[in-house]
């Protein structure tokens, strides 16, 4: 695992990853895709009722999904909050450093009692209907006239817990709470928080969030970033582009994928054993079910399509980049380019939002009954076998 600074810049604080002692994931003799094959798949899985409210329950409601940055959430007190497929949760710094997490929802008579995304050094939350006071682990610490109340309902009366965890500079969040989700290590799985580690996001700061309200189920959105096919036609990339895209590696791990997209102007060192991924490829992570890294050298996209019901996702796409001294020549020239391959990749996710618009007329269309799907586009299928698999469970 490789994590050391380099400074090809003179003096930037700018972290550059290298591939180091990790495995070569591209070029060499390194596998490029599994034998999954071409495949069609039903296309009912984007508009089915019945399946997303499978999916809210044992999918969206048992998975580590993102919630914010650390650094939103730098001091007690502060706190983030989060809505999605019909739930909403609060998650606070406590006074050891840990986080906590709990919904948003006061237990006397249901509404949520936090309306901000964030806030900063709370000690209590007080339900604005008829001032229920919770703590920073959604204990229930305070009642207006309480002596009307059953003390013994009172006593039980909380705000469900959710399990919180930080890596990678992301405060993460899974639903079935801190009894019964698995450790968030163990879903990213060793590979990836290795392989996407060597990126130091915990050293990283959000420069922008961009958010989209997209017409269309969230697993369609997961498609588009489990495929490279769509690069030439969307995207208009150059000739050498799609060629290199041809050349990408595909790696299934657990739940979660990996895909290494070569750079065109290292094409070259591709036949090499010990091609550095990380400085010659564009990394790309999907940690199921929503959450989408994707990683240039000096800057990452981070995608996260939250759903918001069967055919309605907010999308979000956050810019986190490495923080330094805009008076350091250095900083600022790795400023400039960042910033230039910033604009330039919110121009191309807005062509992925004017798909999403294409397939929104036709999502319901009765000619939309399944989807075709090459070999390379097999992360799709697979994502929606493993969807198919945990909603059984
Ligand atoms: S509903 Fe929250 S205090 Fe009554
Ligand atoms: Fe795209």
């Amino acid at each position: 695992m490789t994590d050391q600074k380099i400074d090809p810049t003179g003096g930037s604080p700018v972290h550059i990853p290298t591939r180091g002692t990790l495995p070569a994931r591209i070029g060499g003799s390194v596998k490029s895709l599994p034998e999954f094959g071409p495949s069609v798949m039903d296309a009912s899985v984007y508009r089915d009722q019945v399946r997303y409210e499978l999916e809210r329950e044992r999918v969206l409601g048992r998975h580590w999904m993102i919630g914010g940055r650390t650094e939103q959430v730098a001091k007690p007190g502060d706190w983030i909050s989060y809505e999605g497929h019909d739930e909403t949760i609060v998650m606070v710094r406590q006074s050891d450093g840990t986080m906590a997490g709990f919904h948003n929802v006061c237990s006397h008579r249901g509404p949520s009692f936090v309306t901000e995304k964030s806030g900063c050094g709370a000690r209590r939350f007080t339900c604005p209907y008829h001032g229920w006071v919770y703590d920073t682990r959604g204990r229930l610490v305070g009642v207006p006239e309480r002596e009307d109340f059953d003390p013994v309902v009172l006593a039980s009366a909380h705000s469900p817990a959710v399990a919180v965890e930080e890596w990678g500079g992301w405060v993460w969040f899974n639903l079935a709470g801190p009894e019964r989700a698995v450790p968030l290590a163990d879903s990213i799985g060793p590979e990836i928080t290795a392989d996407l580690g060597a990126y130091r996001m915990q050293d990283m700061v959000v420069h922008e969030v961009v958010e989209w309200d997209v017409p269309v189920n969230y697993k369609a959105i997961i498609d588009g970033f489990n495929e490279v096919y769509h690069v030439t036609e969307l995207h208009h990339v150059p000739a050498e582009f799609t060629k290199a895209a041809r050349c990408s590696s595909f790696h299934v791990v657990g739940d979660n994928f990996m895909c290494f997209v070569p750079r065109p102007t290292h094409l070259d060192k591709l036949p090499d054993e010990d091609f550095d991924h990380h400085r010659n490829a564009i990394c790309h992570y999907v940690v199921f079910p929503n959450t989408v890294f994707n990683c240039n050298p000096e800057h990452i996209q981070v995608f996260q399509p939250i759903p918001l019901g069967v055919d309605r996702t907010r999308f979000l796409c956050w810019e986190i980049v490495y923080p330094g001294d805009q008076s350091d020549p250095a900083y600022a020239d790795y400023w400039s380019r960042t910033m230039t391959h910033w604009n330039e990749l919110k121009r191309v996710v807005g062509e992925d939002i004017s798909i999403y618009t294409q397939m929104a007329r036709s999502k319901r269309s009765s000619a939309f009954s399944r989807q075709i799907l090459s070999e390379r586009e097999f992360k799709i299928a697979l994502y929606h076998q493993n969807m198919d698999r945990k909603i059984r469970d």
